[in-house]
């Protein structure tokens, strides 16, 4: 499964969800908010930009930003919301692909770090950051807690969420730490629509080995946007790695 082929027009045409699910206000607020101080008064990028979830309302917040996105029907999504003097896009891979000019932020959210499948380009992503930024600039990943205390052993998937209408199935490789995300969406008819997505899963301390090859320091990490405490028990993080600054 190539992720052009995954984020395909019919991914990019059912994305957004004004409003609801991770379009809600409480979702997007808060990151909009951590995101602008985090900027503090410079420019952002963000990788695997999308449909502009997040890269809209921090543009409207008056933060300026620039994409790095490989699909683009996710692009034209993007482009029926902000223009490309507003939200400039380079269309690329974001583990090698360039953006012009320098950055206070980058950042990369909604789990999309482990779209990238190995380990090596994962460390070049943390590299492709660090390379945009300027000295002191941030980079902040937000990514799940692998969930493999949920698989018993012997078995190799879990259902994650079961609800009227939906199911959520992941089916673990944990030899080369795969998992695929089956979305099973259904109603009273026999026909279920599937999307799924393979990703690379990373265990919080393995990222901060990644930002440390890569001349990051962690700043600072929380269970979610609005400054939650990090436990054993949080399923998500926002990590904040940040470039030293000149002394
Ligand atoms: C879950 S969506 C996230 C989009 C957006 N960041 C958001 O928060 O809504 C994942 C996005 O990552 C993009 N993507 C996947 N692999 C990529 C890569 N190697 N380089 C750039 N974009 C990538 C997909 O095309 C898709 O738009």
């Amino acid at each position: 499964m190539q992720q052009e082929k995954i984020w395909d027009a019919d991914a990019a045409q059912r994305y957004d969800t004004p409003g609801s699910g991770m379009f809600a206000p409480e979702v997007l607020g808060p990151a909009v908010e951590r995101l602008a101080e985090l900027a503090e008064d410079g420019a952002a990028l963000e990788f695997a930009i999308g449909t502009g979830r997040v890269a809209v309302p921090l543009a409207e917040r008056g933060v300026p930003v620039t994409g790095i996105e490989l699909s683009l029907p996710m692009v034209e999504q993007l482009r029926t919301k902000a223009d490309e003097s507003t939200i400039p896009v380079v269309i690329g891979d974001m583990a090698t692909t360039a953006a012009p000019g320098k950055y206070t932020l980058v950042y990369l959210v909604y789990n999309t770090i482990s779209n990238l499948l190995t380990q090596d380009e994962q460390v070049q992503c943390f590299r492709n950051a660090a390379r945009h930024l300027t000295p002191g600039g941030r980079f902040v990943i937000e990514l799940w807690v692998p969930e493999l205390r949920r698989l018993p052993p012997g078995r190799t998937a879990t259902v994650w969420q079961s609800e009227p209408g939906y199911i959520g199935l992941d089916t673990y490789d944990v030899l080369h730490q795969h998992v695929v995300s089956h979305h099973f969406h259904f109603d009273d008819t026999q026909q279920a629509r599937l999307f799924r997505s393979p990703h690379r899963y990373i265990w919080p301390a393995e990222l901060d080995l990644m930002a440390r090859l890569a001349g990051f320091e962690l700043e600072a990490r929380h269970a979610d946007w609005a400054g939650a405490e990090f436990t054993a028990e949080s399923r998500s993080h926002v990590s904040v790695y940040r470039i030293p600054p000149i002394r």
